[in-house]
């Protein structure tokens, strides 16, 4: 053999090695990470009762994603599954029945859980969107859990996942983080402001769109999604923007509530549709109002 074909080849075998051993390591990391404990102390969260809560954490639990991922009884089932051993994640009991994962919860663990996105043990949540979640205001999170309590016991069990290569290694190298790496679990929690058609209000609903569209809603890659995923849009006015397709509140309702854009085309259906369909004229169009005032990005910045 010649010298330079076997140092070609020692050296095809070193960058072998050394990603396969790059492999072991984000494999290994992922484990570690999945079981770190973070603490986060106890808040003291009201769960109020009647009536009017019990309307606000039904209308919450629908339009906010938990019916789509949890199933509308609570019970847990496959949200993602993959073909050919892709992800797949099946979400938990979280109704009061047998199989709960929920059956100990204190309220303090409620708010841990969908605020923080940290469980009561301690240990991150890994798919849950939570950074979704972390803006929700004292009175919506006690009215969702209110909600969520007063469900009619279902059987489940605990939450399940297939976890693919590539995502476990990123996940280990921490190029994909969890929702308790995004939040910023410092802030105090946010004053509720008054529902209608207006900036704010669409700012706090708009938070739902930010595990996907990004914290500065210009879409891209969606961390930790399966390759055949497309981008999510630029919700800005900046280059490559959707909002122009927009320009009527008709127009946007339709999209949110059909999944076609004006043109008749289908929007992929990794946006959460079932959800969306839930959100009333008063969130859809104060959401439209608010991306309208969002600081310009070209499109993929997250
Ligand atoms: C995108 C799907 C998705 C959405 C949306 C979602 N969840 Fe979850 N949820 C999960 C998965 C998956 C788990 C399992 C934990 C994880 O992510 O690793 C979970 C876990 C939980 C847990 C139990 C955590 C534990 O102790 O193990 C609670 C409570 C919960 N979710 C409540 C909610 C509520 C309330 C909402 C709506 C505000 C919601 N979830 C929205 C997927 C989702
Ligand atoms: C689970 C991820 C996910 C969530 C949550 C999500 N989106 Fe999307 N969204 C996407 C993806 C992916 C696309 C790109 C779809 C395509 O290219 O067909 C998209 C596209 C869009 C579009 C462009 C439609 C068009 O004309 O092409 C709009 C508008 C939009 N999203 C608004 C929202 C709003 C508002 C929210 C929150 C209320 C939201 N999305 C929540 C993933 C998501």
């Amino acid at each position: 053999m010649k010298a330079w074909m076997r140092w070609m080849l020692w050296g095809v075998g070193g960058v072998l090695l050394l990603s396969a051993g790059a492999v072991a390591w984000g494999v290994m990391r992922s484990d570690q990470r999945l079981a770190r404990k973070i603490t986060q102390p106890a808040y003291e969260l009201a769960v109020p009762g009647g009536d009017t809560a019990l309307a606000r954490g039904r209308y919450l639990f629908a339009s906010r994603g938990c019916a789509e991922c949890h199933g509308p009884d609570g019970a847990g089932r496959p949200f993602i599954d993959e073909p050919g051993g892709g992800l797949y994640a099946r979400s938990p009991n979280i109704s009061p029945g047998p199989g709960s994962v929920t059956a100990t919860y204190t309220p303090a663990d409620w708010e841990r859980t969908v605020r923080h996105g940290i469980k009561p043990d301690g240990r991150p949540l890994l798919i849950m969107p939570s950074e979704d979640y972390s803006r929700l205001t004292d009175a919506d999170v006690g009215a969702l859990v209110a909600y969520v309590r007063s469900l009619a016991p279902a059987a489940g069990g605990p939450a399940e996942f297939r976890l693919p290569l590539p995502v476990r290694v990123l996940y280990g190298f921490g190029v994909i983080p969890d929702a308790a790496e995004k939040i910023d679990h410092a802030l105090p929690p946010s004053q509720p402001v008054p529902e209608g058609v207006t900036v704010e209000h669409g700012r706090y609903v708009a938070q739902m769109c930010i595990g996907c569209h990004g914290a500065g809603m210009s879409g891209g890659t969606i961390p930790g999604g399966p390759p055949d995923w497309p981008p999510s849009a630029n919700l800005t006015p900046g280059d490559g923007s959707v909002l122009p397709r927009y320009a009527d509140t008709a127009a946007f309702r339709r999209a949110m509530r059909t999944g076609k854009r004006p043109d008749g085309s289908a929007i992929s259906s990794v946006m959460p549709f079932q959800t969306l369909r839930a959100l009333n004229d008063t969130d859809l169009d104060a959401i439209r109002l608010y991306l309208q005032t969002l600081p310009p990005r070209p499109a993929g910045q997250r």
